[in-house]
């Protein structure tokens, strides 16, 4: 049996300081669930060791002192980086040039050189720092766009590793990719193309990323297998499912039901919408707002009858693209409220911050409609937490055609997000559906969702990279 290095930008804790005391928590967020609840479940039968590896929030002094209480069945190995070279990674080059690129913002990418230069730097100094640590019997796999060029690092240097590549994220069409300058698009095709197979959410994202490929590179694509230097590599859509059971179950936990109960309150007879995402302008948070308003201009027999509780967690605020956003959200939603509401009652009520997850699920199962609309999105974890959250089978879902999620939820009421009035138009219908239909609607994603859970989309990915490496072998050998 080999180790398995989980490898991404964020370690699965959050180091917290308190004065000079530093402690750990558990992150939450799809990644660390979906990974986690495989290692737990099936990691120890597969593999001898497991390290997670990732960039440390404290300095190696610090680390040294809290890593003594750490409790994981995993190892952690830290990546130590300069703040001035990891802000110009994270903020600059993965999140104000790929993220608004590969979500189709190509007016919101800033090219800076010296952005890409620490995003290349970053991704060598995980790759010096795990040269000592990897044999070639080891499996590695690498999360998201942060360390596109990792794979082909590792690979150069230990050509019989295991290799994965997973991206959480849409890959765009070559059209939107081109508008990168020549040598990153090379960099960073060659950089996936040192995996074994490259993972992607949707069967769109993949042969976007073969088009890019075929386009960019001397490589012939066959199949949605890559063949390159005598290698091949080979592609899939592996679409990351939620821990279902936990979900599911949670409806009659005693905290979730003791504050379901405050909001059912709260509402009394008034129907409630309920959204929940980061800050983000790709969550199309301000769309859904005119959706909102439109549908109170249209059906002025709903004032008064209606709330929509909007909440929106703080993200990425060191760029200025989100703090923006957080002024046109604040503004907006002050107007919406003037606008139309009065002493006694407000069209939204507004959260800045976090929620704890007995608060997220008894809005989920408190709510008559999940509103959910992001301009573009790789998968969008909100929309199946809602629907698995559901087990009393009723609420509807309103969702965004440029979800991942949308190719596995069609019995959502699906909008466009640019299209305030059918956002409204669906709000309405989504209010007025018979309990019938909405149980119908329910069951049907409840078990397409419950049949490929997190810890299905890891086996799957584990098992068609295990096909690939042995297909990459036999290639060497013959
Ligand atoms: O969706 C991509 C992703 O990187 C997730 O893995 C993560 O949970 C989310 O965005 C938040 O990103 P960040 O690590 O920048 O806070």
């Amino acid at each position: 049996m080999s180790k398995l290095f989980i490898i991404s930008n964020r370690l699965p804790i959050t180091i917290e300081k308190k004065g000079d005391k530093l402690s750990y928590r558990q992150s939450s967020g799809g990644l660390v669930s979906a990974v986690s609840a495989y290692l737990d479940q099936e990691g120890q039968r597969t593999f001898t060791k497991k390290v997670w590896v990732g960039v440390s929030e404290c300095s190696e002094q610090e680390w040294q002192t809290v890593s003594d209480t750490f409790t994981a069945d995993y190892d952690f190995h830290p990546i130590f980086a300069a703040q001035k070279t990891y802000d110009q990674y994270y903020n600059g080059f993965a999140n104000s040039v790929l993220w608004p690129l590969f979500h189709y913002f190509p007016s919101y990418a800033d090219y800076q050189p010296q952005f890409f230069e620490a995003y290349k730097k970053i991704n060598h100094n995980f790759a010096d720092d795990l040269a000592n640590q990897l044999n070639p019997e080891d499996t590695v796999w690498i999360h998201d766009y942060h360390l596109l060029p990792l794979a082909a690092l590792l690979c150069k240097r230990n050509p019989k590793l295991t290799i994965g590549l997973f991206l959480h994220i849409p890959f765009p069409s070559y059209e939107l990719f081109r508008a990168m300058p020549n040598d990153w698009q090379h960099e960073i095709i060659e950089g996936m193309l040192g995996a074994d197979l490259v993972g992607f959410h949707t069967n769109d994202y993949r042969d976007h990323f073969l088009n890019c490929v075929s386009k960019i590179t001397q490589a012939k694509v066959q199949d949605q297998i890559i063949h390159l230097n005598g290698r091949q590599i080979k592609t899939g859509a592996f679409p990351i499912g939620i821990d279902y059971d936990q979900f599911n179950s949670a409806y009659n936990n005693e905290g979730v039901v003791a504050k379901r109960n405050e909001h059912l309150h709260m509402k009394q007879d008034k129907k409630l919408i309920f959204s929940v995402d980061r800050l983000d302008y790709t969550k199309g948070v301000f769309s859904r707002l005119k959706g909102y308003r439109e549908f109170l201009l249209q059906n002025p027999g709903y004032i008064g009858k209606v709330i929509f509780a909007l909440v929106v967690i703080p993200s990425r605020d060191n760029i200025s693209r989100y703090a923006e956003r957080k002024k046109i959200i604040d503004e907006y939603v002050g107007n919406l409220n003037s606008r139309f509401g009065n002493i006694g009652w407000q069209p939204v009520v507004y959260q800045y911050g976090h929620l704890s997850f007995d608060e997220l699920i008894a809005l989920y199962t408190a709510c008559d409609i999940a509103l959910i609309t992001p301009l573009r999105d790789g998968m969008n974890l909100v929309a199946k937490e809602f629907v698995a959250s559901r087990k009393d089978k009723r609420g509807v879902l309103v969702l965004s055609e440029m979800a991942g999620a949308a190719d596995e939820l069609p019995e959502a009421l699906i909008i466009n997000p640019n299209d305030r009035k059918e956002i409204g138009d669906m709000i309405r219908r989504g209010l007025e559906m018979p309990r019938a239909e909405q149980e119908d609607r329910m069951a049907a994603m409840q078990a397409r969702i419950s049949s490929y859970n997190v810890v299905d989309w890891a086996r799957d990915f584990f098992n068609r990279l295990k096909d690939a490496k042995a297909g990459q072998l036999q290639l060497r050998e013959n």
